[in-house]
Formats: C-alpha cells, structure tokens, sequence
C-alpha cells in the first residue's frame, strides 16, 4: 500500500475512534520510526486533523461523525493480500493479465455473522474487533484451504470465490467443502466464547454457482467482477436466509456438486428482486463420496463401450504381476475421457477375482495434505469409520495389521500417527521430521508388501497429477521395490503429469484417447435411445465432444434441462429441429481448468483463436493464428487438449 493510502486510512480510523496509540498504528500499518514520524506530521501540521498527546497517542481533532460509534472500521485493504496464501497470490499476480475480462464458471461464498450489530451495540469498537477477528480469520481460513478467493471482508463477514481468478473444475465441490470446515471451526469457536463470555455468536453461510466476469485485479488481490444475471446476488440472497448456524445453497450448485454433499430440501423460497421463487437446499454434510464416478455410479452409469485393447493390455500386466514380477501401468488421458471408468470396469470384471484390491485416489485440493490418499486408503483398510474416535480407530488399525503379521509392531506407530490416532505420549512423536518420514515410508511399504504375500495385491492410485509429494515419495520407493512383488500397482493421471518411473523394464503406458466415432455413437444410443428425431443430433454431438464420454453425457444433460430432449433416461426425441446447444458449466469448468494451468503467453494465444472462432460463428475447434498453417489442434498448445471452444457467445 502506499503511503498516501495509508494516510487516508488512518484518517479514516482516527475519525471513528477518536484516539488511536502510535504503537497500535505501527503495528496495524506496518510502519517503521521514519514512516510514523512522516504521518504525524502529515495529520497534526500538514492536514491539522490531530493532535499529539504526550508522545504516544493520536488524537482526532477534526469534525465528529454521527454514524454509530460502534460500529467496527472495516479491516485495511492490505489484509486480504496478506491473508491470501503467497503461492496462490503469486499465481494470480502473474497471470493477471491474461485472467482480467474473463468469463468464469465460479461458485460465490458468503459468510456472515448473524445480527452481529446486536451483539457489538454496547461494546467499544477495540473489544468488538476482538470478538470478531478470529470469526473472520476462521473464515478466511476454510476458503484457502480450498484455494477459494477472499474478495472481499466485510465488517461483520466476507465474500469468496471458486473458480476465479484461477479456474477450477470443481468450484461447487470445494466451496461447499470450505461451507461445512467453516462451520465446523466456527461451531467450536461459539461454543468457547459462549462459555467463556456469555455471548451468543451466530454465523451463516450461502452459496450460488454461476457465471462473473473478472474485470480486473488489484495488487492487494481485490478483484472487480461483473456478475452475470444474479449470480452474486444469489449467494446474498441464500446468506441473508440462512438460519443460524447454518448454510444453504441453490439448486445450481447442488446440480454441481450431487452425490458428494448431503441437502436438505427447503422448497421453493421467493427471493427478493426475482419474479420466480427459487429452489433452496441447506447443506448438511459431506457424503462418502468425493470421486465424480463414484458419484455417478450411486445413479447408473452409462452402458460401458469399447475399451477391448485397453482391458486385455491391463490383463496381461495382472497376469504378470500375479506370477511375482510385480508391474507397473500407468492409463494417461485427458478429463473425462474415461480413465476411472476403465479401472472401474476392470476391477468389477472376473480377471482380478482372487486379488486383494486396495483403491485410493488424489483429489485437486489435496496436492498440499500429505498422505491425502494414503490415509483414505488406510482408514479403508482398518474400516475405520468417519467419526470414530482415537480409541476404537488405534484399537482396528492394530488388530488388522497384528493380525496380518506380529513383527509389524514397529510400524504401529507411524501407521496409528497418520490416522492421528497416536497416544500423546509416544516416543514416535518425538522424532525428529526426516526420521518420522522414514519410518512412515517404511511402515506403509512393509504393510503393503507383507499383504502382497498373503494374497496378489492390486494397488490402484487414481488422479496422480493431483499427487502430494509425501504419497509420491511413498509410490516411488514403492516402484522400486516391485520387481519381485506379486503386486500390481495401477495409476491414472491426465498428461500434465510427470513421474520416474518410464525406463523400467516392468513398466507399461497406456494412453487413453477419446472414443472412436462408433463408440461414441454407441455411447450416445445408450443414453437417448433410438427415437428417429435424433439422427441429426448424434453426429452433431460427436463432433462438438469429440468422443468425450464425460462431454458427451455433460451435453446430453443439459440438452434434456434445457428443453431440447424430451423423454425419458434412454428414450428421448428431439423436441425442436436442431436444438441450439450451449455448452454444459461442467465442460466449461473443465476446459477453463485447463487453459489456466498454460504459460500466460499460451494462454493469450489460445484466447485470441477461440474468441475469432466465436466470432467466425463456428462451432469448429480454434484454429491457429492467420497465417499459421498449423491448425491449433497440431500446435503445442493443443498438447493440453484443448480442442474446444472454451466460451459460448455471451
Ligand atoms: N467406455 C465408456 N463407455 C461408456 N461410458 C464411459 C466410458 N468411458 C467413460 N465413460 C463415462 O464417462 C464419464 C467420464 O469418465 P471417467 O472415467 O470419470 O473419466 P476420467 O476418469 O478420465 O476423468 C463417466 O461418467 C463414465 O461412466
Ligand atoms: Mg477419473
């Protein structure tokens, strides 16, 4: 911030509080000796505001406001860059050019304390900030921890986005995920401060998923959106009705995030400034499920086509690793392409009969928790059950793994300490780091190798470009050990990833592309049906997906939301000639994901040939530049897979 800023800032303080001490300015504006002597001077003889009082204190001498004298100055502007985690600052900072005028697929967060002007009214505004600082830092808090945006901080709550500046894929999921740690924490901390103050702190949160438009970025990271439609309004909207303690959301955010939370139906609610009510849904926890297939196999997946080559390439390295030589294979492949769906197949088919099959995935939040996945596939392992307590979940992971085999013992400790199971006073506690990380590496390959000799393992590890370096380390350690292991372990990951792994003899890559026409007809068939009005459309969306499973029935979703499908799962007609079609948020999402993840540069690039490819009307690919020969599709750019347009016209 700079100088006259502050100034201002100050200015702003001293009028609402009357007096403010040198000591509390240096501290709350980061000033050195020089810096404070420049403002004192500035406001008692250059701008005759103030007065000094005996060396340490700034006394407002200019006119008295009459807006309420408690109500807490807003925090400076400074703090939402300095609350933002400096990695994803960084990232926003450097491509902010290329992020500014873009159109986001977000989820907005609003988060408030309830009535909080009551609870401050007869509090001073030093003690009020007191009671609310750690509201909001708790907060702020859950929305990084989801690489949420905060936007803006308010007296009493805040405003976070997903999904913009940086695009994310699963905006919805994870501001849902950071409602409910949010609620969580906040629970507690009203607890404590209704036991230790008598006060009663009430917060709520509200949620809505659409579409803003980034307008710009300031250095202090605050963003200037243009919300499209009532977007922003919305999450107001749900905030303002939430109950206390509690947190709602609208139905296209539960649309984007179904399987994985559990709601509550509230029923149509009339919300002010809309002429329709509007269907409201309080979130009431996580649900077991955080993997998108998972998610859709709770509701039927669509008839599996296809994928013969790839199932009988998976087979032979089973076989293989079946007879002791334990194999690698890695299925690399863009978003939706069916990577998940593949392993699915194989592991419900007879081929992995008689093996023990151990799953776990990375998801796109979990890059920075070590051990994410690990500990998932643990507590998996141990049938350890949400919400156990330490007891019971020391007491399984001890049985399972003594059972397997006694000399495990010296594992216990760094197994029991993931699950954060550990008795405080274990001497494992208090190794130091690098001998905890050994001793947790080893422990988990013991107890990974030990049951590959009781019985073939199959270790599946999904999603690996969303690997924390811990479980990374513990996966090549791991490859190492293979070769005379009846342990086949099988990965996925989309092509942004990298590993070490390529120059084993016992390894094997297998790329997954998108489906052959025929499949994705089939694909199509299954999901529509055979109702003669759809001949034009299959070869339509074909195209336009080209043979994505995951675009293919994104599309075909929104196309039967949208009015253009009639009927029923498996037996629609076209309901008008050739529908006009948009593109599904989730496709959106999942390409805007991508396209943030290229250089700035590339980026730029990109932006340039899709918006002539709107502009040209087409519903082709982007082509490159003019004059290039090279069709974007062929140039390097289209190594990240971006062979879509990636915005519909506004
Ligand atoms: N060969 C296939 N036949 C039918 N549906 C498929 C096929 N492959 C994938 N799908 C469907 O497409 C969607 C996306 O597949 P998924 O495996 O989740 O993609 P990925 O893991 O590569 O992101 C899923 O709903 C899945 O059921
Ligand atoms: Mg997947």
């Amino acid at each position: 911030m700079d100088f006259l800023a502050v100034v201002d800032q100050v200015i702003a303080l001293l009028r609402q509080r009357g007096r403010v001490t040198y000591r509390t300015l240096k501290r709350q504006f980061e000033l050195d000796e020089a810096a404070l002597e420049d403002l004192k001077v500035e406001l008692i003889e250059g701008q005759r505001l103030a007065t000094d009082e005996q060396g340490t204190v700034l006394v407002w001498t200019g006119e008295v406001t009459t807006s309420s004298p408690s109500a807490p100055p807003p925090p400076p502007a400074r703090a939402l860059r300095a609350y933002t985690p400096s990695y994803l600052a960084e990232k926003i900072l450097t491509s902010r050019s290329a992020l500014e005028g873009e159109r986001k697929q977000v989820t907005v967060l609003f988060a408030d304390l309830k009535g909080s002007m009551e609870l401050l009214a007869d509090r001073d505004p030093e003690e009020a900030r007191q009671l609310l600082d750690p509201v909001l830092e708790r907060m702020m808090a859950a929305v990084h921890r989801y690489e949420g945006t905060v936007n803006q901080i308010m007296g009493d709550g805040i405003m976070a986005l997903f999904g913009a500046p940086i695009a994310h894929e699963d905006h919805a999921v994870r501001a849902c995920y950071a409602a409910l740690a949010m609620q969580t924490v906040l629970r507690r901390y009203s607890d404590e401060v209704r036991r230790t103050q008598g006060l009663a702190v009430h917060f709520r949160v509200g949620l809505n998923a659409g579409e803003v438009v980034v307008r710009a970025i300031s250095n202090d990271l605050h963003m200037d959106y243009s919300a499209i439609g009532q977007t922003v309004h919305l999450a107001a909207r749900m905030e303002q009705l939430a109950t206390p303690g509690n947190i709602l959301l609208t139905a296209a955010t539960l649309r984007l995030v179904e399987g994985v939370v559990r709601v509550h139906a509230l029923g149509p609610i009339p919300v002010k400034g809309l002429a329709e009510p509007v269907e409201v849904f309080e979130l009431v926890g996580a649900s077991a499920i955080y993997r998108r297939l998972q998610a859709s196999a709770a509701h039927g997946l669509t008839r599996f086509v296809g994928r013969e080559t790839e199932l009988e390439t998976l087979t032979q390295a089973l076989v293989r690793a079946g007879t002791g030589h334990g194999q690698v294979i890695a299925v690399l492949g863009e978003a939706g392409v069916g990577k998940s769906r593949l392993v699915y197949e194989f592991l419900q088919s007879h081929r992995t009969q008689g093996w023990r099959v151990l799953e776990s995935a990375s998801v796109s939040y979990s890059k920075a928790t070590p051990y994410f996945p690990v500990i998932d596939l643990l507590k998996r392992y141990a049938h350890v059950d949400e919400h156990e307590d330490t007891r019971t979940i020391r007491a399984k992971v001890t049985g399972h793994v003594l059972t397997l085999d006694a000399t495990l013992q010296e594992a216990l400790p760094a197994l029991l300490s993931l699950l954060e199971a550990l008795p405080e006073d274990s001497p494992f506690l208090h190794l130091d780091p690098l001998q905890r990380r050994q001793r947790t590496l080893e422990a988990l390959q013991r107890l990974l190798l030990r049951e590959s000799q009781v019985q073939p393992l199959l270790l599946v590890c999904e999603d690996l470009h969303w690997i924390d370096s811990e479980t990374q380390a513990l996966l090549d350690s791991l490859v190492e050990r293979l070769p005379t292991a009846h342990l086949l372990l099988l990965v996925n990951y989309r092509p942004e990833y990298q590993h070490s792994w390529g120059s084993k003899t016992y390894y094997t890559q297998l790329r997954l592309d998108p489906l052959l026409p025929a499949s994705a007809a089939a694909v199509l068939q299954a999901l529509l049906g055979d109702d003669p009005s759809l001949a034009p459309l299959t070869p339509l969306l074909v195209e336009r997906t080209e043979g994505n499973p995951f675009f293919l029935e994104e599309s075909v979703r929104t196309l039967v939301e949208t009015g253009g499908l009639v009927g029923e799962p498996g037996a629609y007609r076209l309901a008008q000639a050739l529908p006009t079609m948009q593109m599904p948020a989730t496709v959106q999402a999942v390409l805007a994901a991508r396209i943030d993840r290229l250089p700035p540069e590339d980026k730029r690039l990109l932006q340039t040939a899709a918006d002539r490819a709107v502009r040209g009307g087409t519903a082709a690919p982007p082509r490159g530049p003019p004059g290039s020969r090279v069709p974007l599709r062929d140039a390097p750019l289209s190594r990240a897979g971006i062979h879509l347009q990636a915005r519909p016209d506004p």
